[in-house]
């Protein structure tokens, strides 16, 4: 399958995320197009050139990145009329505690009805914290949020929650669905 991958990012982890994801559609024998949503110089891609789109974003305090909120309010018919896929990158999908999973139910629910975009499958992505892209003020946000879950974090080291095998399984399974 020919495969759009659009994805924002904040602080990286979601670049990495979908750079991963690419290397491995390519490696089980997909070709891919990787857009940063908000790099694009044409973000509106033609999106009838591919056969399925997996978009990905990361949520900061409680929302996707705007611009590819805006692509796939921008896109939501084409979307909704091809196979996708979107991948919701977060902290509280490191953990299980109930009223975070709640958060991120209510995330992405807000995204779906501000873009009208319905997408096929939806997976949680746990990302990470990354001291080393932080300023001093984000720094000290993120170890507070970290100490009030009692997770134990070296705020001079990046900290990353992704499980890749736990993405290349879920890659699996859709790259099957979505080629039937
Ligand atoms: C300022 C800030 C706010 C965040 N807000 C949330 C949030 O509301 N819910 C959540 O689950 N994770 C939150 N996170 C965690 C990010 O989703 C996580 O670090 C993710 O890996 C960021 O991806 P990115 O590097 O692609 O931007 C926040 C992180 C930062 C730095």
């Amino acid at each position: 399958m020919k495969i759009l991958i659009i994805y924002g990012t904040t602080d990286g982890q979601t670049r990495k995320v979908s750079r991963f994801v690419a290397d491995y559609l390519v490696d089980i024998g997909h070709s891919i197009e990787l857009i940063h949503v908000a790099e694009s110089e044409d973000p509106d891609a033609e999106l009838s050139r591919f056969d399925a789109a997996l978009l990905a974003g990361s949520i900061h305090m409680g929302k996707f990145q705007s611009a590819l909120s805006e692509f796939a309010r921008k896109n939501s018919a084409a979307l909704n009329g091809m196979k996708t896929a979107f991948l919701s990158v977060s902290l509280s999908a490191a953990g299980s505690n109930e009223s975070d999973w709640g958060g991120l139910h209510d995330c992405l629910s807000n995204f779906t009805e501000e873009t009208g975009w319905n997408p096929d499958h939806v997976e949680h992505v746990a990302g990470a914290l990354r001291f080393e892209e932080y300023d001093y003020f984000k720094s000290l946000a993120m170890r507070w949020i970290a100490a009030k879950r009692e997770a134990e974090v070296d705020s001079k080291q990046n900290k990353e929650y992704t499980d890749w095998e736990a993405l290349k399984v879920f890659l699996d399974d859709w790259a099957v669905s979505a080629d039937t």
